[in-house]
Order: C-alpha cells, then sequence, then structure tokens
C-alpha cells in the first residue's frame, strides 16, 4: 500500500532531482519498503522536456549501483502539485518556484530536501550543471544522507516493524 508520495524538483529535470528520485528508490528499496513510496521527479523548467538525465549525472549514479537510464525529463504540472504529498526542491530558486505554483492549497507540501538533514551544512543541492564531474559526486553524496534523513522523518518505525 502507497503511504508517501514523493516528488524531486529541480528546474532542469536532467540533473538533480532524476538523481534524487533514483537515490531515494535504492534507499527505500534497500530498507525493504519499496512498496510503501511512489517516487518520481520533475523540472520548474521546460528546456529538456523528454530528455535522458545528463550523462554526467548518469555516469555518477552508475559508481553507485543506480541506473537513471530510463527516466525522462518532465515539468511539474498542477495535477502533481495535488497527487504529491511532498514536493521536495533541491535549491531556494526551486523552493521558490515551487512555492508559487503550489498556491496555498499545497504549499505546506514544499520543503527543502536538505532541511531534515542538520549534519549537512548548508541547505541547497547546488546544481552540478555548469561544473564538472566532482560536482555530480558532491551531489550525489549530499542526496544519499538526505535520502536516508527524509526516509527517517517519513517512516520513523519502519525499521522496528521491517
Ligand atoms: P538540474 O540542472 O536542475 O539539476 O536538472 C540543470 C539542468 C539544466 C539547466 C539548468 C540546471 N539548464 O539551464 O538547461
Amino acid at each position: 500500500m502507497i503511504v508517501h508520495r514523493v516528488l524531486f524538483v529541480c528546474l532542469g529535470n536532467i540533473c538533480r532531482s532524476p538523481t534524487a528520485e533514483g537515490v531515494f528508490r535504492k534507499t527505500v528499496e534497500s530498507r525493504g519498503l519499496a512498496g510503501r513510496f511512489e517516487i518520481d521527479s520533475a523540472g520548474t523548467g521546460d528546456w529538456h522536456l523528454g530528455a535522458p538525465p545528463d550523462h554526467r549525472a548518469q555516469r555518477a549514479a552508475a559508481r553507485r549501483g543506480i541506473d537513471l537510464s530510463g527516466l525522462r525529463a518532465r515539468r511539474i504540472s498542477a495535477a502533481d502539485l495535488a497527487a504529491f504529498d511532498h514536493l521536495i526542491a533541491m535549491d531556494r530558486d526551486n523552493h521558490a518556484s515551487l512555492t508559487r505554483l503550489a498556491g496555498a492549497q499545497h504549499r505546506h507540501k514544499v520543503r527543502l530536501f536538505l532541511e531534515l538533514s542538520p549534519g549537512i551544512d548548508g541547505d541547497e543541492v547546488p546544481d552540478p550543471y555548469y561544473g564538472g564531474e566532482p560536482g555530480f559526486d558532491r551531489a550525489l553524496d549530499l542526496l544519499e544522507q538526505a535520502s536516508r534523513d527524509l526516509h527517517d522523518h517519513l517512516s520513523p518505525a519502519d525499521g522496528d516493524r521491517e
């Protein structure tokens, strides 16, 4: 039974949010709880509609056993804002765009991904698009920690039950 519907959101939906989708899926699968989650990603921009994740993001994820090759970029829709319980932004710009799009009805669902990770310095996953490969590895480091923290937050007792 699906209990949590989680949508990861960045600007282009080709670097950070598809990586977050893959990392969070792996986190819940490794804990045997994939069936409880619907996980997806989307962008606030529309430059890359239909494109697979950036090759650098795919390579960096593949090095950690995560396959992003089947994902395709899409833009967040009004239906997403209603359907998902958690709209998770990668940086403050995404957060501001999402908050505006969500309006009064859905604003309470919007949060910064790193908000729940007090162990991480800063609250943004920096955009690696214009940098080199190390930025993608750094993003993965942040996303892996934040995924564990998000799962702990959403399912604090799951570890005891399963
Ligand atoms: P993302 O990275 O938001 O993490 O997918 C970007 C991808 C593309 C662009 C900007 C950021 N762009 O300007 O095309």
